[in-house]
């Protein structure tokens, strides 16, 4: 009996022991860390800031687009810059995804990112970690929260047109459905009600909540979680047929300061897109962070800041995989 009781603990504890060892699921982003270019390339980050504080300074919702491009490139392969990949040879370009075309935009400042620390240090930073820096300067120049960038991406060799139309949400997908996406990516509802606190800043198309205003189920009636008088002057711009690529601000309320007046409107019923609203209607957790964030900024920004580090983690390219592209639009030769 004794015998078998130490042997039980003996288990237990070599379990305990080798535990570590097994965090080693996809998401191995322990291989990034703050200070990767700070010998081969010191003036990076300095760099990457100047360039997205001059584009933010000369159009605001660049600040926007800039953090969006990381998501949309995280959640397809990984952080690998795949989003950034033009056509060519076996290369199908994300850009023509459904959540991409005619939306996904700051292509041109990032290749302007990358002009400049080609010359200088060649070929030294990835594209891949251009975007994640570009991000957290977006936020932080839009007067969000600010955080270390852990680094170390390489770029991919390839893209991924079904990866972008299938693993990135849709405004009109359910609760469920937004929530599986993020966990495919290792991400919990904590960070899907943080992140989705992006659209306190930036644009949405008319075509991407439409739906909402006059057939949300396919019964003819709008979207009755929305405030009626809002959507009475969504309609105003955003008709039954037509005007597609009409823009709205996801925050009317503050549309390009990074804040939590984002939640203070889905508690009002006045979130732009479905998959805003849903955060607070469909899921009893989710509902209680729309809530406290809400309530304290704070909060909102120390978790906005971890689930970006925790995005920008998903299975990134280190060591000799992938490699670093002299250019973001094309795999080297
Ligand atoms: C939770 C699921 C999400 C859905 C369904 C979603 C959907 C959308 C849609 C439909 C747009 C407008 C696109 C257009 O009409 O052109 C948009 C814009 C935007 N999204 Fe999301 N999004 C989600 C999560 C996120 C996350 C996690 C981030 C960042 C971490 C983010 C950042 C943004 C930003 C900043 C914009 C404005 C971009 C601009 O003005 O150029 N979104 N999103
Ligand atoms: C969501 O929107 C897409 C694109 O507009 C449409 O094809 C699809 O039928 C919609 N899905 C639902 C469940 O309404
Ligand atoms: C609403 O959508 C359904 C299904 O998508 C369609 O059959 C119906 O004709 C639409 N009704 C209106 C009034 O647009």
């Amino acid at each position: 009996m004794a015998q078998s009781i130490s042997i039980v603990l003996v288990l237990a504890l070599a379990l305990l022991a080798f535990a570590p060892l097994c965090f080693c699921g996809k998401t191995n982003g322990g291989y990034l860390y703050p200070q990767f270019y700070d010998r081969s390339c010191p003036k990076a980050q300095e760099i990457v800031n100047s360039i997205v504080a001059k584009a933010v300074a000369k159009e605001a919702r660049m600040a926007a687009s800039l953090l969006r491009l990381h998501f949309h490139d995280c959640f397809v392969k990984g952080c690998d810059a795949s989003i950034l990949l033009d056509s060519s040879g076996s290369i199908i370009t994300e850009k023509r995804s459904n959540p991409n075309r005619n939306s996904a935009r700051g292509f041109e400042v990032i290749d302007e990112i990358k002009s400049a620390l080609e010359k200088e240090c060649p070929q030294t930073v990835s594209c891949a970690d251009i975007m994640a820096l570009a991000a957290r300067d977006s936020t932080v120049i839009a007067g969000g929260p600010s955080w270390e960038v852990p680094l170390g991406r390489r770029d991919s060799r390839g893209a991924s047109l079904s990866g972008s139309n299938n693993n990135i949400p849709a405004p009109n997908n359910t609760f469920q459905t937004i929530l599986t996406k993020f966990k495919l990516q290792g991400l919990n509802v904590v960070d899907l009600v943080a992140l989705s606190g992006s659209h306190t800043i930036g644009n949405a198309r008319c075509t991407s909540f439409r739906q909402r205003l006059y057939n949300q189920s396919g019964n003819g009636k709008p979207d009755f979680s929305l405030q009626q008088s809002f959507a009475a002057q969504l309609r105003n711009r955003c008709p039954r047929s037509g005007g597609d690529q009409n823009l709205f601000f996801l925050d009317f309320v503050s549309p390009t300061k990074f804040d939590n007046s984002y939640f203070k409107n889905i508690l009002a019923s006045k979130g732009l897109l479905s998959s805003d609203q849903v955060l607070l209607t469909k899921n009893e957790a989710s509902m209680e962070l729309v809530k406290k964030y809400a309530e304290n900024n704070e909060l909102f920004f120390v978790q906005f800041a971890k689930s970006m580090v925790k995005m920008g983690n998903i299975s990134p390219l280190t060591g000799y995989r992938g490699e670093i592209r002299k250019s973001c639009r094309k795999i080297n030769a």
